[in-house]
């Protein structure tokens, strides 16, 4: 059988300048990467995961001196981007001509970030062009934080995966919407509102949803099994004895650290569908910090539609 994971970088890039498909690290999750400037290429990360080609991807750099060749950024957005990149956010800003299509769906903006897991640093700055990277997952299903994870998920359909370990954050980039004056967060992550709101001295509102970025539907990150959302302790152990006494098998899902939270949620999740159980009773964490990106998450799983 051929190598699918691998560690070489060098091998990754040029994997990638051939106009192939990777499945590479970031702090967040794995991305299903491919040259954004190459269609066919990045037609084939659509077609592997399964997802409409409507929906905009986000581009992903090295370094910010090349974010200008994409997009259009304003005071505010330079501002965010000193503050917070790299790291674990996106900004939504008007593209330029540079930027095609089929990677914003037609959209007259484009999402930029610029990871600061080493080795996805190491392989843009290898590549030396922008890599369009969706989370490597079929559309709608959990999101994979380990190399392993992207084999169950997408296995011979990629050209190469990159390894470079667990995802140390566990849930996707923060976006942020600049355009205009207004700012507004259209995904919450680990860079949280109120962090933005501070940095920026302005008001920021949370506005998430489908007709703003397209994929933001409610029903996604989804395992197999039901998940049932509960805010007390208490309401976990009388839902899980109502389904265990309906002849259910259940899992608990609940870390008392929210960063440890987002770190195995998506883990967690695909673990209890390998083990077959019907229910998972996710207890939620505090609305705020990251609990707001996790419950974000965890209520999409949730959702049947
Ligand atoms: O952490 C992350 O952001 C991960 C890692 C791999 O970088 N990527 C990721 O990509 O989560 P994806 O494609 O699963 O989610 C990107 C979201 C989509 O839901 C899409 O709606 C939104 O970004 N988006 C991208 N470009 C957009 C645009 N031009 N206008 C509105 N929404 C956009
Ligand atoms: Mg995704």
């Amino acid at each position: 059988m051929r190598e699918v994971i691998t560690r070489d970088v060098e091998h990754v890039s040029r994997v990638l300048l051939n106009g192939g498909i990777a499945g590479i690290p970031t702090e967040t999750v794995y991305g299903l990467a491919a040259d954004a400037l190459n269609q066919d290429a990045v037609l084939r990360v659509f077609q592997v995961k399964g997802r409409p080609t409507h929906h905009p991807l986000i581009i992903h750099l090295h370094a910010t001196e090349d974010m200008e060749r994409w997009g259009v950024f304003n005071a505010h957005a330079r501002s965010l981007c000193d503050a917070f990149c790299p790291g674990p956010f996106t900004l939504l800003v008007p593209r330029t001509p540079l930027v095609p299509d089929w990677v914003t769906g037609g959209r007259n903006s484009v999402a930029i970030r610029f990871p600061s897991h080493q080795t996805a640093q190491d392989l843009l700055e290898n590549v030396g062009t922008g890599l369009v990277a969706p989370s490597a997952n079929k559309f709608g299903q959990v999101s994979p934080t380990t190399a392993q994870h992207v084999l169950q998920d997408l296995g011979e359909e990629v050209d190469i995966i990159l390894d470079g370990g667990s995802c140390e954050i566990g849930v996707e980039s923060t976006i942020v919407e600049c355009i205009n004056e207004s700012v507004q967060v259209l995904r919450p992550g680990a860079v949280t509102s109120s962090q933005i709101a501070e940095h920026l001295q302005l008001p920021v509102q949370l506005t998430t949803g489908e007709s703003r970025a397209p994929g933001m539907m409610l029903a996604h990150y989804a395992p197999k099994a039901k998940v049932v959302l509960v805010e007390t302790a208490e309401e976990a152990e009388n839902q899980i004895a109502v389904l265990r006494d309906a002849g259910h098998a259940v899992t608990m899902l609940f870390f008392p650290d929210t960063q440890q939270y987002a770190i195995n949620l998506y883990d967690a999740l695909r673990n209890a569908d390998l083990l077959g159980v019907a229910y998972i009773v996710a207890l939620l964490p505090e609305p705020s910090g990251l609990g707001i990106a996790i419950r974000d998450r965890l209520s999409k799983a949730a959702a049947t539609y």
